[in-house]
């Protein structure tokens, strides 16, 4: 049995995978940012699961302060951590920022990945042969990438671009940790779910939702297909000891050109640290 703790478990992709992991005989810690609808979803992935084995936290990954609370919490309550999923990820139709500063898809999508990891990591090294399971997107092969303007400050900003820029961020961050954790019994990958029918088109404007409840219908797959490649990612004997690699549907492919320049991924892993003080 392996202790398993993913981020957005209320809703969509992370929910599916979580009842799954659960099915499997994990114990499994769901981390929400609202409390009655996380209190809801654990009795949900029990119910659903068999399994009385489900916990949860609360993080807002949209503040640092709690993400360094979330994080101090968890290694008050428990002793291991044997895989990491860093699944909670949001669309901003206007630019905002975070309590920190931050534009919030940056923050939440890239810089919540970054210092939720950062800051488990020992613990994580501690209970190898461990897990990071990182959900990025196929957006990222469209991201860009400019550190003097991460945020989008000197104007430009769309919600595609911003997301992208944070799912691109994702690859790299899945790369780089890759590098730093050889040897120590600790895999990192990152995967697309696929189109999947969720709750993070409704930040689309509102123009498209006509439009996109169509897609849903005829296009996208359901949340339940879209928690696979993630399930997998987390513990299938297939991909144990395989790092540093992209998935979609099961398989590796090859990730954006721009995440496989090392040079820059290593400078978006400074300024991320910088920006989350670690
Ligand atoms: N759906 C797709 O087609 C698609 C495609 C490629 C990649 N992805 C990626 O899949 C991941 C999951 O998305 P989804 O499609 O399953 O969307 P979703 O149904 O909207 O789920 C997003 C989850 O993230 C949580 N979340 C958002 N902002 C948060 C914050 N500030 N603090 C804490 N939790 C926060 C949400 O919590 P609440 O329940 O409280 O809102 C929810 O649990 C994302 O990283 C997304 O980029 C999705």
């Amino acid at each position: 049995m392996k202790t398993i703790l993913v981020t957005g478990a209320t809703s969509g992709i992370g929910l599916e995978a979580s009842v799954t992991l659960a099915r499997e005989g994990h114990k499994v810690v769901l981390v929400g940012r609202d409390e009655a609808k996380t209190r809801r979803t654990v009795d949900e992935v029990k119910q659903r699961s068999g399994s009385s084995n489900v916990e949860s936290m609360l993080c807002d990954f949209s503040s640092q302060a709690s993400i360094r609370a979330f994080a101090e919490g968890y290694r008050a309550k428990y002793d291991r951590l044997d895989v990491l999923v860093n699944n909670a990820g949001t669309v901003n139709e206007h630019r905002t920022l975070t309590k920190d500063g931050i534009e919030s898809t940056f923050a939440v999508n890239h810089l919540g990945y970054f210092l939720l990891t950062n800051l488990l990591l020992d613990l994580i090294v501690k209970s190898a042969p461990a897990r990071i399971v990182v959900v990025s997107s196929a957006g990222h092969y469209r991201g860009t990438m400019d550190l003097d303007d991460l945020g989008f400050e000197k104007g430009g900003y769309g919600i595609m671009k911003a997301y992208t820029r944070s799912k691109l961020a994702n690859v790299m961050m899945t790369r780089s940790l890759a590098k730093r954790l050889e040897g120590k019994g600790v895999t990192v990958n990152a995967l697309h779910p696929g189109g999947v029918a969720t709750s993070i088109w409704d930040g689309a404007p509102k123009w498209s939702q006509p439009i996109l409840s169509v897609v849903k219908k005829l296009v996208l797959i359901t949340p339940e297909q879209g928690g696979k490649t993630l399930s997998y990612l987390a513990t299938s004997p297939e991909v144990e000891g395989t790092t540093g690699k992209y998935f979609e549907k099961n398989k590796q492919k090859g990730c954006a050109p721009l995440a496989r320049d090392e040079a820059l991924a290593e400078k978006v892993w400074v300024k991320s640290a910088e920006l989350v003080k670690l």
